[in-house]
């Protein structure tokens, strides 16, 4: 194995298999960020304290759920239009996943897309690296770059490639309406920076939720095993664990509702009792119903969608539904 140190947060690994790049940003101050999202009227918590191992499980659990339909939804829409979608992506590409955890949804595409190279991202090493060696197995002919990193990073992402001669076109995946974690700012910000990854001759094949029944939206969150509940309240055991805190779960409960006005579900971890909580010697103090407000699943109509990638630099070229309307995938060309 050959280690190279490029620059001082960053370094390459490669051994037969995979090319490694550590690409994590600084460690940030979990704390502060988590005592600053407790202090304001609504206390907020990132959703990404869900996925700690425990979470990420939880989390595969859900899509498993019958109420749950958007991941099985899109596995289907992949797997239906894979050789539309190879077809109009063209060959030989550079495809790059930010976020790709298990690396699942990717080899839905990889027979028929037959890529250059796959760049997988995730800020998770172990979970990375885990991933793409599996994958490195199954597709030994793939040229695969495990990068750990988070989404912070693309753009320095972006530098490397260029500097790297990389003279591949570059399509990023990016499924499982990641995307709608973000509020409309952010998720424009993001795709601007996806945009400027992928250069001007690149693509963007991405899987949004849509608008829907607010019935089947209220039900996708609040599954009848209360799986969702135990993802959501798993959020505080994860920060009793690193704060530590003493979160006691059997006193927050789980809300999930449709903000029609808002345009996204909302998930909130509601105290049931007036209480103070030790978060890393603060105390933190809850009124009875009080909430913290821990993700919202912004929903996007195809109008939408299509006008905040046009904002972002990108054109959508085709657009594949499932046959009840629930989910869509939408590959967009740079502008
Ligand atoms: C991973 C953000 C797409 O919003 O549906 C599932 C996460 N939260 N159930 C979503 C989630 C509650 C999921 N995303």
């Amino acid at each position: 194995m050959q280690s190279a140190n490029t620059a001082s947060n960053s370094s390459t690994v490669s051994d037969s298999a995979i090319t490694y790049i550590d690409m994590h940003p600084p460690r940030h101050d979990v704390v502060k960020e988590v005592l600053a999202g407790f202090s304001g009227a609504q206390k907020v918590l990132s959703p990404k304290y869900f996925y700690d191992e425990r979470g990420s499980q939880l989390f595969e659990a859900i899509t498993q759920q019958p109420e749950y339909y958007p991941t099985r939804t899109e596995r289907k829409i992949l797997t239906d239009n894979a050789g539309n979608i190879a077809d109009l992506i063209g060959q030989n590409i550079t495809l790059i996943e930010p976020g790709c955890g298990s690396c699942e949804k990717v080899r839905l595409l990889l027979n028929a897309l037959q890529p250059h190279q796959f760049i997988a991202m995730d800020i998770s090493a172990e979970f990375l690296l885990t991933a793409t060696n599996a994958l490195a197995e199954e597709y030994p002919s793939l040229d695969i770059t495990a990068v750990c990193a988070d989404f912070s990073q693309i753009t320095a992402l972006t530098h490397r490639l260029n500097d790297s001669k990389n003279e591949h076109r570059r399509v990023a995946f990016y499924p499982g309406s990641t995307l709608g974690n973000f509020h409309p700012g952010a998720a424009l910000d993001f795709l601007s920076t996806v945009r400027q990854m992928v250069g001007s001759n690149g693509g963007l094949l991405i899987g949004v939720d849509r608008h829907k029944n607010a019935g089947i939206l209220d039900a996708a969150y609040n599954d009848a095993k209360g799986v969702t509940a135990d993802f959501n309240l798993n959020a505080l055991t994860h920060i009793n664990r690193l704060l530590p805190a003493n979160f006691n779960n059997d006193t927050f409960s789980h809300h999930a509702f449709y903000n029609s006005a808002q345009q996204r579900i909302e998930m909130h971890l509601r105290s049931e009792t007036k209480q103070v909580v030790d978060c890393a010697s603060h105390a933190i103090n809850f009124n009875a119903n009080e909430t913290i407000h821990s993700e919202n699943s912004y929903k996007y109509t195809p109008e939408q969608f299509c006008a905040l990638a046009q904002t972002a630099g990108f054109k959508v070229i085709k657009t594949w539904s499932d046959c009840d309307d629930l989910f869509s995938v939408y590959y967009c060309a740079a502008q």
